[in-house]
């Protein structure tokens, strides 16, 4: 029994964790800001639960992103040796790599991936967003997530980087497979080294073909004369699918529920759109499309918020825990769109805060203000009463999201 109530007692993920994590960081944070924790692959790791630790700790140079330590560390603790240079090749990218290497590829992306290109993809964010709303017209209930919540996002990040649509349920599950934490080696092998052949192939066809889209501008030289070689730009290309795919399906998904749990504010909203950016705010924070923040690594000891980390652990900062520390944010629990979300972590924080956060911000309004204004109606089917969540600590995202129009 006294083991049960111990400080230290390891905190284990099970398969009710992905339903309603929060319930879970609730019950942890009690006993203190960082804890450690089994995840579904048996590999113990760190999770920082408090905002002002997890905020610290996203910019701490002590913690480490470099994937092929991060490969290395996973091996010895998993007792097996990795042998995936497929997929090592897809992870070394900026998201996991340490300054100064981060540093140089940061200021490749940004100065192609710049505010203009974001902002002139309105128009054609609009145009998707309604073509895809024309299509539930009519109809009585419909998967939201499925019809609506996931091909604008996935329209999107194809067109800006030229990637093409039609390849798409390949590399969603591709993706699936590399980014599932506990996944099966065998499949993430498989889906890793199909991944690579595609996305060289693509880049290849990117610096012969001259075109207007993302890939293509990060396949030509900076005015400085730097350019990404083969592999960065593969890598590049990787993170950009991956990170610009499930994030904002689950922002739209998450916080369509989120309001139509709360239909005094799915009204308030629809009575005053220019409401619209600030809810996107209280969404982020409230039910984020980010769980956990990718993986970081100790390289010496270190003492996060007085609890001390040995050398070679993993440890991940729990942004939707963060965001609902009562400490930063008054009663947490509640969906607030007039509240002040200020510095959420949603997006991280630090170096590698996140760089599609106009993209999606864009995407978000948008949808929000054409589905408040298109279906002023929308509520939750009955068979939304049990959702089904994905089984992954670094998304929080729904399987569906059945609505009645
Ligand atoms: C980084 C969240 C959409 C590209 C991040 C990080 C978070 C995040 C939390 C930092 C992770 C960490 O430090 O461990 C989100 C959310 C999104 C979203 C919540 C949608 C609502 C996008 C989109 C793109 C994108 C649309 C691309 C078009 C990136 C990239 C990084 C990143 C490239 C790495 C930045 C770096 O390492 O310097 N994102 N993201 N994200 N995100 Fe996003």
């Amino acid at each position: 029994m006294a083991d049960i109530e111990a400080p230290d007692r390891i905190e284990s993920i099970g398969p009710e964790f992905f339903a309603d994590p929060h319930a879970h960081y609730r019950r942890w944070r009690e006993q203190g800001p960082v804890r450690r924790v089994r995840f579904p692959d048996g590999v113990i790791r760190w999770v920082i639960l408090d905002y002002a630790a997890g905020r610290a700790a996203l910019s701490d140079p002590r913690l480490h992103k470099d994937a092929a330590v991060n490969d290395a560390l996973l091996s010895s603790k998993r007792g097996v040796p990795q042998s995936d240079p497929n997929a090592l090749a897809l992870l070394t990218n900026m998201l996991n790599t340490d300054p100064p290497g981060h540093t140089r590829l940061r200021k490749l992306v940004t100065r192609a991936f710049t505010p203009r290109r974001v902002a002139a993809l309105g128009p054609r964010i609009e145009e998707i967003t309604d073509a895809l709303l024309d299509a539930m017209e009519g109809r009585g209930e419909v998967d939201l997530l499925h019809e609506f919540a996931e091909p604008l996002p996935i329209t999107v990040i194809c067109e800006l980087l030229g990637v093409p649509l039609a390849d798409r349920a390949e590399f969603q599950a591709w993706t699936r497979a590399l980014v599932a934490v506990a996944g099966l080696e065998q499949d993430r092998a498989r889906a890793s080294e199909e991944m690579a052949a595609y996305l060289t192939q693509l880049v290849r066809a990117k610096r012969e073909q001259p075109s207007t889209d993302l890939l293509r501008a990060l396949a030509t030289p900076a005015d400085d004369g730097d350019i990404l070689t083969d592999s960065e730009l593969v890598g590049m290309a990787f993170l950009l699918l991956v990170a610009g795919h499930d994030t904002t399906v689950n922002l739209i998904a998450n916080g369509t529920l989120a309001l139509l749990r709360n239909p005094a504010q799915w009204q308030a909203l629809r009575a005053d759109p220019d409401a619209i950016p600030a809810a996107v705010e209280e969404f982020l924070r409230f039910d984020g499309p980010v769980n956990m923040s990718t993986i970081r690594h100790t390289a010496e000891p270190v003492t996060i918020a007085g609890t001390p980390i040995p050398a070679g652990e993993f440890v991940f900062v729990a942004l939707a825990a963060a965001n609902r520390d009562p400490e930063r944010y008054p009663v947490p629990d509640a969906l607030d769109p007039a509240r002040d979300t200020g510095g959420h972590l949603a997006f991280g924080h630090g170096i590698h805060f996140c760089v599609g956060a106009p993209l999606a911000r864009l995407e978000a309004r948008i949808a929000f203000s054409a589905l408040l204004s298109r279906f002023p109606n929308l509520r939750l089917s009955p068979a939304a009463e049990t959702l089904a969540w994905h089984p992954s600590t670094l998304m929080h995202g729904l399987r569906e999201l059945p609505v009645l129009l």
